[in-house]
């Protein structure tokens, strides 16, 4: 009989100590140790050795002599999703979905389990909802598809789509060995709990040994795994190394609660890029995908004061944006600046780039500034766009129609090259831009005035604004 000893393990980080502390040592987080009971003998005496440990002894070789294998991908039945995954979902992978609950989570891998349980076995494990409660969903989901509503059995021409509402990570371990599906969803790994383990669902030790039970499986006998991953209150995907470290992909779906577009991205991907973007719109019938995301995000009433549009890119993938500022004599002591959707030192520094350079008086005004749609744009390719629209709205100017701004700016009020400009200036030129203000020396003035775009250079942030109003920002004003 194994005895049974106790361990403080951190919530957070997964350190484990023998002793209570209120800090933990690993990660610095309070409060985050809890006490867990752990047999001492080893939890891995079920698990069957993999084959190739049962065939004797492995030994090394050449790499020239390692077989290879093409990478079969399966496409998981919506484009923007494969995109995410770098072309398809791998057999045999691992990959972990993140997210707020309610974002739709289960409704995405529902949605693609059921696309690709026409070509191949998938199997469904629901540890938080019931059958039935999939199931609804399920019906919800094939109403979209209008005649197939009628029929019941969904699928059945193909391998079909099995489902199992299991918690218990013993017998959905059973069921994958006996079915041995291509595609295998487990909705979510937090709420399925290994019985031998004394600790609560959802702890890290529970998770992890939950997670790396499954890892095994999979790799054994070539099953797709998709995983759902809780977001804790601080944002992070609760058990959070110690899964990344595990599975061979993090996708993250996030948006807003009050908009209908969801954003997926990969934040790590052994089999493609990261920061890839896959954009989708929360329906009535599920989710639906938006293949030309760039005019969710114009604000589609045309240029107004203050307002300025951008090229972003998200990995591979350029995004116009519309961005919005505000300013308005202060009548607090110390100026207000509020930014949604891009980080508030960002406009602090363009802010004061601006009343140094362009001898603006902007620390006597509120600022506020906007994205449009409700993206999050990071890069700093998009200050000049944003300093365009602060000029603007300071001097109650318009931005011709047509326009797009595109260039990072230095603390000395020059203008600093982006990366993958073409392909910024080749979306503008698809939605009808025809003017782009980007920094000196891109060399891309024969390919921009292919794409039917006039290219304005310019060396400073004080010439992109010239060039992009067509008159001197600094003058005139206060
Ligand atoms: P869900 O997939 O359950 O989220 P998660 O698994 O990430 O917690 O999505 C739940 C939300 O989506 C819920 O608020 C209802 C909404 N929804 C729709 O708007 N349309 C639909 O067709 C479905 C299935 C859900
Ligand atoms: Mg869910």
């Amino acid at each position: 009989m194994p005895r049974a000893t106790s361990h403080y393990v951190c919530q957070a980080c997964g350190a484990r100590t023998r002793q209570f502390f209120g800090r933990c040592a690993g990660c610095g987080g309070w409060n985050t140790l809890v006490e867990q009971q752990e047999a001492v003998a080893d939890s891995r005496r079920r698990r069957p050795a993999a084959p190739a440990e049962a065939g004797g002894a492995r030994r090394s070789e050449p790499i020239q002599a390692v077989g290879e294998r093409p990478l079969q991908r399966l496409a998981s039945g919506y484009a923007e999703l494969d995109r995410v995954l770098g072309g398809g979902l791998v057999p045999g992978s691992l990959v972990l979905l993140g997210g707020d609950p309610g974002i739709g989570k289960s409704t995405l891998l529902l949605q693609s389990a059921r696309s690709m349980a026409a070509r191949v076995p998938v199997l469904y494990v629901s540890a938080e909802e019931s059958a039935q409660q999939v199931k609804l969903r399920w019906r919800r989901l094939a109403e979209r598809d209008g005649a197939e509503a009628e029929d019941p059995g969904d699928g059945e021409g193909g391998p079909g789509l099995r489902l199992l509402a299991e918690t218990d990570l013993e017998l959905v371990l059973q069921e994958l060995e006996s079915l041995r599906p291509a595609v295998a969803v487990i909705d979510s790994i937090q709420a399925l709990h290994d019985a031998e383990l004394g600790s609560a669902p959802g702890s890290v030790s529970q998770v992890r040994d939950c997670a790396a039970a499954l890892a095994r499986i999979a790799k054994r006998q070539d099953t797709a795994l998709l995983l759902v991953g809780h977001v804790t209150k601080e944002g992070m995907l609760a058990g959070p190394k110690v899964l990344e470290h595990l599975v061979d992909a993090v996708l993250t779906f996030e948006g807003d609660r009050f908009a209908s577009h969801r954003l997926l991205r990969a934040v790590k991907n052994r089999f493609g890029a990261t920061h890839e973007l896959g954009v989708f719109e929360m329906r009535d019938r599920g989710l639906a995908e938006v293949s030309n995301p760039s005019e969710l995000f114009l604000g589609g009433d045309g240029p107004s004061p203050g307002s300025g549009v951008i090229v972003a890119c998200e990995g591979t993938r350029p995004l116009v944006v519309e961005l919005q500022a505000l300013v308005s004599p202060t009548s607090y002591a110390s100026p207000r600046r509020t930014a949604t959707g891009i980080a508030a030192n960002r406009l602090h520094q363009i802010l004061a780039v601006l009343e140094k350079h362009l001898g603006l008086p902007l620390s006597r005004f509120d600022c506020y500034l906007a994205v449009a749609g409700g993206l999050e744009v990071e890069e700093p390719a998009a200050d000049l766009g944003v300093a365009a629209a602060v000029v603007a709205s300071h001097r109650d100017l318009t931005l011709p129609a047509g326009t797009v701004l595109v260039g990072e700016l230095g603390l000395g009020g020059q203008l600093r090259p982006v990366g993958q400009l073409e392909l910024r200036l080749q979306e503008a030129a698809r939605l009808g831009f025809v003017r782009a203000v980007v920094p000196k020396g891109s060399g891309l003035g024969p390919i921009a005035a292919g794409l039917g775009l006039e290219l304005r250079e310019a060396a400073s942030v004080a010439e992109a604004l010239v060039a992009a109003l067509g008159t001197d920002p600094a003058g005139g004003g206060d």
